[in-house]
């Protein structure tokens, strides 16, 4: 294993916004307004909030902590606090990483591709028939693979000139495009529909194990949780950061930005009339549905359909530079292996993965069940157990030295005993799901 001195971040708003840019992509603005507006609407809404509180960021934190702490990525990090034994678990962190980068690719593929086009071209009419020509083939490959490439070229630049500085250059760009869209969108007349068919209140909806696992599976994938990212972007921490803050800071900003998506997406569809085409499915949506509206806007739907497509793909590309950095730093902790060996090798491989879905559009969806439902969740359970039960003093890992005041033992109780039992029911609703 290789004891070299590691890199660390060059600030504390550096490590934020990678952390953030891990957590905001695709699911944020791809998923969460559509689960919203199909499962109960604000009411689903109050229920994710509750468990990003009480679930999910209790397990962020738990993440940093053993990142941190560590100096590791999961699998010497694991190994560290826990033992042999739980190396396994750091071992399911890597595959995670590898099933959610190839297809993940995939779809920030069509962004990217969707991007690229409407500079060149605009948007046209016949979005429907052009989504289902482009979707899967080797050109899908072909868009997926420069996708790859771009985000191999920034992890090669390491942790500060690379992946840090991307975050600091593309985030707040990110942030001020949503809300710039979502501010826009609210002048136009029709809108309001669009706010009542993504957040009017169905309670009916949410009382149901499975409304509750989506919301679960939705709030790890959102968070980046359960497959080690925040957990190797916590490797590179120094010992002064406060780690109770930038989960805080993590997390609502995550949630905030999700939040503004259905608040951009929604009130445009339903603006120009497109409500029929909203309810068929998230991705149709997506790549049909707004480039209709877009092309019906002419000029300006122009400028803001590229400004969308563009945002999707810095968001995806943000989030996709963090599940290749675990694999990469992993592959360099326990193999030995230099940055840039680690990165070919890491990123060739999960670029041939993602051939498969992008010839079929099954495995995709497959993929994604697989890793977001299951694996992240089990992550994650296994995460809290280890935190909670295994690891010997969590709580003076996260403060050196420091007191610990009562929320510090609530989040220790809580990883012991409502997040496993919470977790496990979450995963059996989706292994019975998937099977
Ligand atoms: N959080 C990212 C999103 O919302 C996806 C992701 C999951 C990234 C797991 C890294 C690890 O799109």
């Amino acid at each position: 294993m290789s004891q070299a001195p590691r890199e660390e971040w060059g600030s504390r708003l550096g490590f934020v916004l990678a952390a953030v840019g891990s957590a905001v992509g695709l699911g944020n603005i791809w998923r969460f307004s559509y689960l919203s507006a199909e499962h109960g609407g604000a009411a689903f809404v109050v229920l994710y909030l509750a468990i990003t509180v009480v679930i999910a960021l209790p397990i962020l934190l738990a993440e940093l902590v053993v990142g941190r702490g560590s100096g590791r990525s999961p699998i010497a990090a694991l190994r560290h606090y826990g033992g042999r034994a739980w190396a396994p678990l750091g071992g399911l962190c890597v595959c995670a990483g590898f099933v959610i980068l190839a297809y993940y690719s995939v779809i920030a593929g069509w962004t990217l591709r969707f991007t690229v086009e409407a500079i060149s071209h605009g948007f046209d009419e016949g979005a429907a028939t052009r989504w289902s020509e482009i979707r899967t083939g080797w050109p899908a490959v072909g868009w997926h693979l420069a996708f790859m490439g771009i985000t191999i070229w920034i992890v090669l630049g390491g942790i500060r000139a690379g992946i840090e500085r991307a975050a600091l250059l593309l985030m707040p760009l990110l942030f001020a495009v949503v809300c710039g869209i979502a501010i826009y969108a609210a002048t136009l007349t029709g809108s309001g529909a669009g706010y009542s068919y993504f957040l009017d209140v169905d309670l009916n909806q949410i009382w149901s194990l499975e409304v509750f696992a989506a919301a679960a599976s939705q709030a790890f994938f959102s968070l980046s949780l359960g497959m080690g990212a925040m957990l190797t972007y916590a490797s590179y921490l120094s010992r002064e950061s406060r780690l109770e803050e930038e989960s805080l800071l993590i997390s609502v900003s995550d949630f905030g930005v999700a939040f503004i998506s259905g608040l951009m997406v929604f009130p445009l569809i339903f603006a120009l009339g497109l409500s029929a085409e909203v309810g068929e499915s998230t991705l149709g949506a997506l790549f049909v549905t707004l480039p209709t509206a877009f092309a019906e806007m002419q000029a300006t739907g122009r400028v803001i359909g590229v400004l969308f497509f563009g945002a999707l793909a810095v968001a995806a590309l943000t989030s996709a530079i963090s599940l290749l950095e675990v694999v990469v730093a992993s592959a360099i902790d326990q193999l030995a292996w230099s940055r840039r060996r680690a990165v070919w090798i890491a990123g060739t491989l999960a670029a041939a993965i993602g051939i498969l879905p992008a010839l079929d559009l099954g495995a995709l969806d497959w993929m994604d069940k697989l890793a977001g439902n299951v694996l992240l969740i089990a992550g994650g359970l296994a995460l809290a157990v280890f935190v909670g039960w295994v690891m010997r003093d969590p709580i003076s890992e996260l403060r050196p030295g420091g007191e610990s005041p009562p929320w510090l033992l609530a989040w220790l109780w809580l990883l012991r005993i409502p997040v496993p039992l919470v977790l496990a029911a979450v995963l059996y609703q989706a292994l019975r799901a998937l099977f």
